[in-house]
């Protein structure tokens, strides 16, 4: 597990959420529960539950009621991930080898599909409908935002609208529900609760687009899944859409793009292309434009230690190299 700063005054509860997710995964079918628990113990971030505890905080000191939302949201999470992988036709994640690659497709739908049976009856046991309903909404959220973007490969036409509607859809809004549930469980009032759920809205959109401009630029090592892969698979970020408007070279990044033979064999010429623009400049401004209305969100929240931490992960967000 990865251990911040922000993570301080949660880290007892953070030590508490890796023991129990290894033991919720428990399938007594070795094969689903091998590769259930691969991707829990090669890390993460655990930033899902991390915005789940740091918002209850607010509100309580003992946390262990939140445990369970907090496994809860790492495997709904994890399972996304292990979907995405397929989709993505990723090798690497978390610095090891991917469900896919290791245990191939038709164990990853299964072992995706079991984390996140799991996640629901943790989640279940809270007895609170509307939990249960703002995360049904996320998950599926997270499925049209991927579906999205499937249907959006290689088609150079479609702009920042539809760019903001995905990673909406398949990153900020669970990034968002986190800290929303988080403050729900600790029973925050109505208007805290909204701008938790803001903050992680926010975030969460900071998030992906960092997520985006680190496909193109990172060191794979350190980033621990592979670099390039939006550009091969098709998938148009904004770096990219920057370009397709101002590089010098537009029409042969377009007609590039537009080809899942170039996407796939010609990447690092596009990826040079994408690199001479001020694309990567402009992506890390609406970054730092999102975390800002995030932070701005914190004004009307408690004034207790806790703020800082939120507001350092935000600053962590804009600065992540992984
Ligand atoms: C990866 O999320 C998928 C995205 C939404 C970009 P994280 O970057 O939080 O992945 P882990 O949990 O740290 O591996
Ligand atoms: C996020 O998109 C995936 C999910 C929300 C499931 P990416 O495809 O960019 O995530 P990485 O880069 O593979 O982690
Ligand atoms: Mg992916
Ligand atoms: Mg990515």
């Amino acid at each position: 597990m990865a251990n911040f700063n922000f993570f301080n005054p949660i880290s007892t509860e953070m030590e508490l959420l890796e023991q129990e997710l290894s033991k919720k995964l428990d399938s007594r079918i070795e094969l689903l529960n091998e590769s259930a628990v691969h991707l829990i113990k090669a890390g993460g971030k655990r930033l899902r539950p991390a915005f789940a505890l740091l918002s209850a905080h607010f509100y309580m000191d003992d946390l262990t009621e939140v445990i369970p939302l907090a496994v809860g949201l790492e495997l709904i999470h994890m399972a996304s991930l292990v979907h995405d992988d397929v989709i993505d036709n990723s090798q690497t994640r978390r610095g090891t080898e991917t469900v896919k690659s290791a245990w191939g497709n038709r164990v990853s739908i299964y072992a995706g599909d079991f984390i996140f049976a799991r996640a629901l009856s943790l989640i279940a046991t809270y007895e609170r409908s509307n939990v249960v309903d703002v995360l049904a909404e996320a998950s599926m959220k997270i499925c049209e935002g991927e579906i999205i973007q499937m249907m959006s490969c290689y088609n150079v036409k479609l702009g920042l609208k539809n760019y903001l509607r995905r990673i909406e859809r398949k990153t900020a809004l669970l990034i968002s529900v986190s800290c929303q549930l988080g403050a729900m469980i600790a029973n925050a009032p109505e208007q805290e609760v909204r701008a938790l759920r803001n903050y992680g809205y926010y975030l969460g959109m900071a998030f992906q687009v960092t997520d985006d401009i680190l496909d193109i630029i990172a060191d794979e090592q350190v980033l621990g899944k592979p670099t390039g892969s939006d550009i091969k698979q098709g998938v148009i970020t904004l770096p990219t859409l920057y370009a397709l408007r101002y590089s010098p070279r537009r029409e042969e990044l377009a007609q590039l793009l537009a080809s899942p033979e170039a996407c796939r064999n010609e990447t690092g010429k596009i990826i040079d292309i994408i690199i001479d623009t001020d694309g990567i400049d402009y992506s890390y401004y609406i970054t730092r434009h999102f975390a800002r209305k995030a932070q701005k969100q914190l004004a009307f929240l408690p004034e207790l230690p806790v703020k800082k931490n939120l507001y350092n992960i935000a600053d962590f967000i804009l600065a992540r190299e992984f």
